[in-house]
């Protein structure tokens, strides 16, 4: 697909932040964005244009039935000034997973690639390269068609904006958090959109959110609807490390998103540098596993944090589970080094993980 460059004359252009600067996550933006437009059976008019609010008719369906989803993708400078991109064939695969679970249009992966490498390339000064830092990369699909009727909408825009970004959290990975168990709220059930980036799944996790908070914890830990297994936190996938140092990640369904870190970790483990395999995790194996001492580590997988260690669940009785002693077990560390160590070019990336960014 031809893609048209309409890009603001250099001196309207924004810099980036200088060198040094301590970034938050997801908060600047960058100067360009991709857009196209899906009408007639078919992507168009795909550009990268400058950064700009969307025209969009109030009857849009995208404010009314939530037909939306998104992605989450990370860009690393190397030490040899090239930009590379983590995996964006992952999310690529995922999006087009997260448009048949919403009946909206697949976009083929090569497209997405392109539009990706294209945009990145035209604002690589943009790409940071202190530690911990990325150019984080946003696609996501929202509904335009202007109508009232509860349908899938003829018309989609496909858009991707770029965001310089720092550590998820602003300790870094020196953070343990701790969560929320609830039997109240799910995030998810079979038969849903769980296993998609949709939208309406974030929606629906900040009342939960808001709700841990009040016990003062950071997130939510869900669970089936059954309440009996343990199924994902509102970003990231969850861990436990059994004693002998094996990961372990809830099998996928589809009420948990397929992250592309836990898959990363699984290929890792079966390329044989780590121990990690899925199973379906009972909530109460699960606690006697952590009180009997044979679970020693937990966490979160997620492209924005990669590994966030938890040091403790909170149940609504007020009553808390400590994992270890509660701060960030070696394990978690350990794959944190090792797995940002391959995104920043420190470590030798497994085949086809890395995607350099063309200078077009
Ligand atoms: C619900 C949910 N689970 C898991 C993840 C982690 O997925 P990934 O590793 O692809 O970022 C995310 C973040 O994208 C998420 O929103």
């Amino acid at each position: 697909m031809q893609i048209e460059y309409r890009l603001l004359p250099k001196h309207e252009r924004k810099s980036p932040p200088p060198q040094g600067t301590v970034l938050s996550f997801g908060m600047l933006r960058t100067n360009h964005m991709f857009v196209m437009e899906y009408a007639d059976g078919t992507w168009q008019n795909a550009r990268i244009v400058p950064y700009a609010p969307f025209s969009l008719m109030p009857g849009s369906m995208c404010f009314h039935y939530g037909q939306c989803f998104f992605e989450g993708v990370k860009a690393f400078k190397h030490d040899d000034g090239e930009i590379y991109i983590f995996r964006p064939d992952q999310n690529a695969t995922r999006m087009n997973h997260s448009a048949e679970v919403l009946c909206m249009p697949s976009v083929p992966v090569e497209v997405q690639l392109d539009a990706v490498h294209r945009l990145v390339d035209v604002e690589r000064d943009w790409c940071p390269s202190e530690p911990q830092s990325s150019l984080y990369i946003r696609p996501f699909m929202f509904a335009t068609q202007d109508s009232l009727g509860v349908k899938p909408s003829a018309t989609l825009i496909y858009c991707i904006i770029l965001s310089p970004s720092g550590a998820y959290y602003k300790g870094g990975f020196n953070h343990a958090v701790r969560l929320l168990i609830t039997k109240k709220y799910h995030r998810a059930v079979s038969g849903g959109t769980g296993s998609a980036k949709a939208a309406g799944n974030y929606a629906a996790s900040i009342r939960p959110q808001i709700y841990a908070q009040s016990f003062g914890v950071d997130q939510v830990l869900y669970l089936s609807a059954d309440n009996t297994c343990i199924e994902e936190v509102g970003t990231m996938n969850h861990y436990h490390v059994l004693k002998d140092g094996t990961f372990v990640i809830p099998e996928f369904s589809d009420s948990i998103l397929r992250a592309v870190t836990s898959v990363s970790v699984l290929e890792l483990a079966a390329a044989g540098s780590i121990k990690a395999r899925q199973e379906v995790v009972c909530l109460d194996a699960f606690i006697d596993g952590i009180r009997s001492g044979e679970i020693i580590e937990a966490g979160g997988f997620g492209t924005a944090a990669v590994v966030s260690p938890v040091g403790g669940y909170v149940f609504e009785d007020g009553t808390e589970l400590v994992v270890g002693d509660g701060g960030i077990g070696g394990h978690s560390r350990r794959l944190y080094e090792m797995y940002t160590a391959i995104q920043t070019g420190k470590a030798p990336a497994p085949q086809g993980w890395l995607s350099k960014v063309p200078r077009y």
